[in-house]
């Protein structure tokens, strides 16, 4: 698929299967997410923009590249999201950080929005969406349909497991935009959660229920 990079790195898929583990526990959890997304984050930051630079170094006065501009945000969907912000943060601390409110409903399990602040001006930053989930793809494409609402152009969606449901409809929605996911997993199953999955991101992240 094009525009879709799937992520084979033996450590991104080891600290998956930690994930999936159901006696991995909050703390470690957490900490996972946010090595995952900085793995992940590595690469999807790879055409981030360069400039030449004249640097002075002990020997001689040199051009070097350095990153050009600070236009970046991170946009994560809340709440799951969240626990990938500070994996990327790390690799750029100066990004500015959005937030998007989204919980999907438990029967129709479409998505309903809560929340939105969006950093300014966002029609000139490269933004990543995070959300470790891509189950049916409804919150991902609502999310991605409100940032371009608001102006938003440069749009990379990153997620830690993707059902092929899910990422076919984000795809298909938004075929603009990149998308990153570490592992494609099997199915949703009636509940629309995915299978083999690692259960509720977001009640595992933050220890609820
Ligand atoms: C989860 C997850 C995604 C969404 C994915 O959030 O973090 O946002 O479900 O499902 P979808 O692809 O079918 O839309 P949830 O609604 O459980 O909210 P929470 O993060 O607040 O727990
Ligand atoms: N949201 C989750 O947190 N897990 C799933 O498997 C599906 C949606």
């Amino acid at each position: 698929m094009e525009n879709v990079v799937m992520f084979d790195h033996p450590l991104i898929q080891h600290k998956i299967s930690r994930l999936r583990d159901k006696n991995t526990g909050t703390n470690e959890f957490r900490k996972l997410i946010e090595e995952i997304a900085m793995l992940m984050g590595y690469e999807a930051l790879r055409d981030l923009p360069l400039k030449d630079v004249e640097i002075e170094t002990p020997l001689e006065t040199c051009m070097t590249p350095m990153i050009s501009g600070r236009k970046l945000a991170v946009v994560p969907i809340l709440r799951a999201g969240l626990g990938m912000v500070n994996g990327i943060l790390a690799l750029t601390p100066t990004a500015k950080v959005g937030h998007i409110g989204l919980y999907r409903d438990e029967v129709t399990h479409e998505p309903h929005e809560y929340y939105c602040k969006l950093p300014d001006p966002i029609d000139e930053r490269t933004i990543i969406v995070t959300d470790p989930m891509l189950a049916t793809g409804g919150s991902a494409v609502s999310a991605v349909d409100f940032i371009k609402d608001h102006g938003g152009r440069k749009i990379k969606f990153m997620s830690i497991i993707a059902a092929p449901e899910g990422l076919e409809r984000l795809h298909k929605a938004h075929p603009d935009i990149q998308i990153y996911v570490g592992h494609l997993d099997r199915c949703l199953n009636e509940n629309a959660y995915i299978c083999p999955g690692l259960g509720d991101a977001g009640d595992r992240i933050f220890g609820t229920k």
